[in-house]
């Protein structure tokens, strides 16, 4: 039998390069390998203030994104969170075996928390509880994020033995699994991309807009001339080239950038070309899907179906032993 593998992916902003290369990417290439189930979370994304109106749009464009990225829905489950409330009901339960000073730790809820100031509810702060619930109703062994969610992912697993040993053995242990590139920066060069941040490069964003944004973006600050030598190992492009450029490329920017041989200018337009030669394939795609609105939401809908009686199935059994 394959393991059971669960991932989330927000719906409160554009998918980004940061996500494909972190999480999605990843994803994909297990596809086959695991059962696999893929949960657009609505739930955690109304922790932060959001317009109603905009939701169910941003619930359909990150489903197509991500099914032109990969996530063939014949070959996984993708599924909406709010369609299965066993998730907000197993996130209850396990509040109570969850210690507040362990969330209290969580470095996301401190970074959010100084983000949204005039609004830190309580939902910011039980966060990880709802996270640890998403994978655990599943049973999933399995948990392919970014570096950003580590600490959730080791909350999830002690929140699990913490529930077995009180109620007895239910959930199995979840495991990270991260990618090659479980940290991407954003294009200012000071945080993680973020679709919360201004400093990404979206997966089906114009190539205008990419120029746009690449033609500004941050590289080694120490370089303030043309002719002055450059870093690359500072420089947050490099990182990109790593990812969507040729071995000869990143081998020859590698060394011109060093001796002021190649300028940043330059170096741009090549990333320029490739990150395009690389996104244009899913921009079709999700341009063809997004066309069809009604079939991805047959999609989801099919999806929930499935996680729904998996879902019910746990829950019976949390309950019973838990003399609820
Ligand atoms: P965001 O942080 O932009 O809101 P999500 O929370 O929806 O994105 O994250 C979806 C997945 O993408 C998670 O597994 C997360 O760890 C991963 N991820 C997000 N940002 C990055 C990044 N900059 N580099 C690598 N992985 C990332
Ligand atoms: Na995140």
């Amino acid at each position: 039998m394959k393991k059971r593998l669960f991932s989330g992916i927000q719906p409160s902003g554009e998918v980004h390069i940061g996500n494909y290369l972190g999480a999605i990417k990843n994803w994909v290439g297990m596809i086959d390998r695991y059962d696999c189930i893929f949960c657009i979370v609505d739930y955690h994304a109304i922790t932060v203030e959001y317009d109603p109106k905009e939701m169910q749009n941003r619930i359909i464009n990150a489903a197509a994104v991500n099914i032109a990225a990969g996530l063939d829905p014949n070959k996984c489950i993708l599924f909406v969170q709010s369609h299965v409330p066993e998730h907000t009901e197993l996130a209850w339960i396990l509040n109570t075996v969850t210690p507040m000073g362990h969330l209290e730790r969580m470095t996301q809820f401190k970074d959010k928390a100084k983000q949204h100031r005039d609004n830190i509810n309580a939902g910011l702060f039980t966060y990880p509880v709802l996270q640890a619930a998403d994978i655990l109703v599943y049973k999933a062994e399995a948990v392919p994020i970014g570096e950003d969610q580590v600490q959730h992912i080791e909350l999830a697993r002690e929140i699990a033995r913490k529930f077995n040993s009180r109620y007895g053995e239910i959930f199995p242990d979840p495991k990270e699994i991260l990618s090659d590139a479980p940290r991407i920066m954003g294009i200012d060069g000071k945080t993680k991309m973020s679709k919360s941040r201004d400093n990404y490069i979206s997966l089906v964003e114009s190539s205008e807009s990419i120029w746009k944004k690449l033609s500004t973006a941050v590289t080694d600050e120490n370089r303030k001339r043309r002719t002055d030598p450059g870093n690359p190992e500072i420089c947050n492009l490099f990182t990109l080239h790593k990812h969507y450029s040729s071995i000869e490329q990143i081998e020859r920017i590698n060394r011109e950038c060093r001796t002021a041989e190649i300028g940043c200018v330059e170096c741009k337009k090549i990333l320029y070309e490739n990150i395009i030669k690389a996104l244009s394939p899913i921009r079709e795609k999700y341009e063809e899907l997004i066309k069809d609105k009604h079939s991805i939401i047959d999609i989801l809908h099919e999806g929930a179906k499935k996680c729904k009686n998996m879902a019910e199935i746990t829950m019976a059994e949390v309950r019973r032993q838990m003399g609820l």
